[in-house]
């Protein structure tokens, strides 16, 4: 096993070590309005259905051409589905609800200050706003159907209106999480050749006014550095005709969307029509290796399944008032805060801030102000509410029907938290599993049909067929108690079609390892291999441990050791970095950095917090480390290589086993000796 196998699979055999709990049922009330009750869908859609079961969520949208060829595999395992099919994912999230529903709010967009009013969009005023700022992007920036560019949007309904008027000319849309440093946003822009920028120029966050644009500047600057020129930067703003930026605007590249507009009032821009396999964006995503990859998703497959799993798992209707707190820079945003709720005509909710500004009971007074029905959001912000207002959720009249936890396995004391205390009891949860490259989820109970499990993720959604592999290739039957690797045995519509720009790296990082015959054009002789260990029950739950990989969750946010590890090798002084996950209570887990310096250069707590600086200029403040320890040597083995596994046990106050097979076993002892002086 290798070293960085090991780290996980400690952390793996934690989590096995859960027991198996109790059932919990949805009640009669629930079912009874439920969008799915009908148990035959798991036979309409099991493997020998398979691919034509797909048909059922192709026709939940309206097409200008209705495809002929359901899957195409010739170019394996690049799948096509849908082929032949035209659909224009903007006309079916905007237009198509005009008919039934334009007064109908399709975005409530709540400010963070609590004195700022929350702003309704209908159907109508939305519509509106998309066609005029699509007119923007066609006339003014000069764009057409297949340019990308990159988006670097915080929580606002400017955001969806962007996305979906690129969508609305096949305009290729890349969000960069507003969150994120310049630096990330260049290296976004540089792999997928965006020549335009659409950003904002201020936003709130903990009660504070950012400067936004400043990233746009320090992006564009590093972006021509390495080759990429960006000509246009939309600026939105976030008090519309005033300027809440310090940051100059540059003369002749950098124009405020509110000045455009005036020049497009009333302007109409007819959707075009988009074969169902033109990609409807890229949604970057950390691997092990430094360059983030571009998960490039289709427009047909990908809508088809937003909506599908949106409708079904979701268990949304037009009447519902939907509210994830993830961010939209995210996957879970794009499919499931824009693209899912908004094709099935809901009211979505984007909230701008911290849920637990300015108190721990604002999310409870957003539910009970806005009467949410379904409530979205991840363990980590799950656990934050429980730590700091307990209490909060039982002062407020609010009822959800539905609750989903997303992003990484949830205790099954927090699970119970989040059913009693948040969901009052009468709420049903989902544990969605899913992941970036897949489009929509894969894993989880169906609402009204399967019993709920408090830890597991649920048997697989019905059409997505998983098996778990060992290192062997064996499969590991359900009930066997061993953790494999878990991978999908058949495509399905919502999975990303390639990496922008390689596909060798999409098929050697997805499809190599299980494949026995490259040349094959069968799908069946290409299982995905998602990066995660799993283990299923008897009861064929399954329940999901972690990455096999080495990337460390953070508040359910996923960033590469690799990349921490090469932005702290930014600063000059230092020589090795080794980067280990540390449990934390409430974000899952933290990164610990570990740093030898170069020869003949002196340890300062100066230094630390330099090199602390970087990895959040670089990488952005999410990836702020819990500690910077400067180490004389890392622990190694003889071969040379950094032994992350005792760090993570120093890091995470665990025994360190046994070292002395390592080249330079006394370390140990002095890193732990330094690290409780500290
Ligand atoms: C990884 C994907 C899914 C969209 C948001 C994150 C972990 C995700 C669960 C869950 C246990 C989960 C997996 C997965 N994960 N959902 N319900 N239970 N683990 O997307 O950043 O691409 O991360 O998050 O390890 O592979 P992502």
């Amino acid at each position: 096993m290798s070293e960085k196998e090991s780290v996980e699979t400690s952390e793996a055999q934690i989590a096995v070590h859960w027991q198996e709990e109790e059932y919990y049922y949805p009640s009669a009330k629930f079912i009874a309005q439920a969008n799915m009750t009908d148990e035959t869908i798991y036979e309409r859609f099991s493997l020998d259905n398979f691919p034509n079961c797909y048909k059922e969520y192709a026709d939940l949208l309206e097409w200008y051409e209705y495809w002929h060829t359901i899957l195409d595999t010739s170019d394996a395992p690049c799948w096509k589905w849908f082929v032949g099919g035209k659909v224009n994912a903007s006309y079916n999230c905007v237009d198509r609800h005009l008919k039934d529903y334009k007064n109908k709010t399709a975005i409530h967009f709540v400010p963070e200050l609590e004195n700022e009013k929350t702003e309704h969009i209908t159907y109508q005023e939305l519509y509106v706003r998309v066609n005029e700022f699509a007119a923007i992007l066609r006339d003014f920036a000069g764009l057409k159907k297949g340019d990308r560019v990159t988006l670097h949007m915080p929580m606002c309904a400017e955001l969806p209106i962007t996305m979906l008027a690129c969508a609305r000319l096949g305009i290729i849309h890349s969000e960069v999480f507003g969150g994120f440093s310049g630096r990330a946003c260049a290296d976004r822009i540089v792999d997928s050749q965006s020549r335009v920028l659409i950003t904002m120029d201020a936003y709130y966050r903990s009660g504070k006014l950012l400067d936004h644009k400043q990233n746009a500047d320090i992006a564009l600057k590093l972006a021509e550095e390495d080759g990429q020129v960006v000509d246009k930067v939309l600026v939105w703003q976030r008090y519309a005709g005033k300027d809440s930026s310090p940051t100059p605007m540059v003369e002749n590249r950098d124009y405020f969307v509110n000045d455009l507009l005036k020049d497009y009032y009333g302007a109409r821009v007819d959707p075009v029509p988009i074969p169902a396999e033109d990609p409807l964006f890229l949604m970057y995503t950390s691997g092990t290796t430094g360059k983030p990859k571009g998960c490039q998703h289709s427009t047909g497959g990908y809508l088809a399944y937003a909506t599908g799993t949106s409708k079904y798992i979701l268990d949304i209707h037009p009447e519902d008032v939907y509210w994830c707190m993830a961010d939209i820079g995210w996957i879970t945003g794009h499919s499931y805060i824009v693209y899912g709720p908004l094709s099935l005509g809901a009211s979505t909710i984007i909230y701008e801030g911290v849920p637990t500004y300015p108190d721990a009971g604002r999310a409870w007074r957003i539910a009970q102000d806005l009467d949410v029905n379904i409530f979205h959001t991840a363990p980590t912000a799950i656990r934050a509410l429980r730590k700091i207002g307990p209490d909060e959720p039982a002062k407020y009249d609010y009822h959800f029907k539905h609750m989903t936890t997303v992003g990484e396995p949830i205790e099954p004391e927090v699970w119970k938290w989040y059913h009693k205390e948040v969901g009052k009891g009468e709420a049903i949860i989902v544990d969605t599993w899913w992941q970036t490259e897949t489009g929509g989820f894969l894993c989880s109970t169906m609402p009204a049909l399967t019993p709920m499990k408090p830890g597991s993720a649920g048997p697989a959604l019905p059409g997505i067929h998983p098996v778990i592999y060992d290192e062997e290739g064996d499969v590991l039957e359900a009930g066997s108690g061993k953790a494999g690797n878990i991978c999908i045995q058949n495509p399905w519509p919502g999975a990303f079609q390639t990496i922008w720009g390689d596909r060798d790296r999409f098929v050697s990082t997805y499809y190599e390892r299980y494949n026995t015959d490259p040349n094959s054009k069968d799908w069946r002789d290409w299982p995905y291999l998602t990066g995660d260990a799993a283990v299923q029950a008897e009861d064929g739950y399954y329940r999901i441990l972690g990455r096999i990989d080495d990337v460390i969750n953070v508040s359910g946010h996923r960033l590469g050791t690799k990349e921490i590890e090469s932005a702290a090798l930014v600063c000059a002084e230092v020589a090795e970095a080794a980067v280990v996950p540390v449990n934390h209570d409430i974000k899952g887990k933290e990164p610990d950095l570990y740093i030898a310096l170069k020869p003949g250069i002196d340890a300062s707590d100066e230094l630390a917090k330099k090199i602390s600086d970087t990895v959040c200029d670089e990488i952005g403040k999410i990836a702020k480390p819990k500690g910077v320890w400067l180490v004389a040597d890392m622990p190694k083995t003889r071969s040379g290589k950094i032994m992350r596994r005792v760090l993570a046990s120093i890091s995470n106050d665990k025994d360190v086993g046994d070292v002395t097979t390592l080249a330079n076993p006394e370390i140990v002892t002095e890193i732990q000796e330094m690290m409780k002086k500290k």
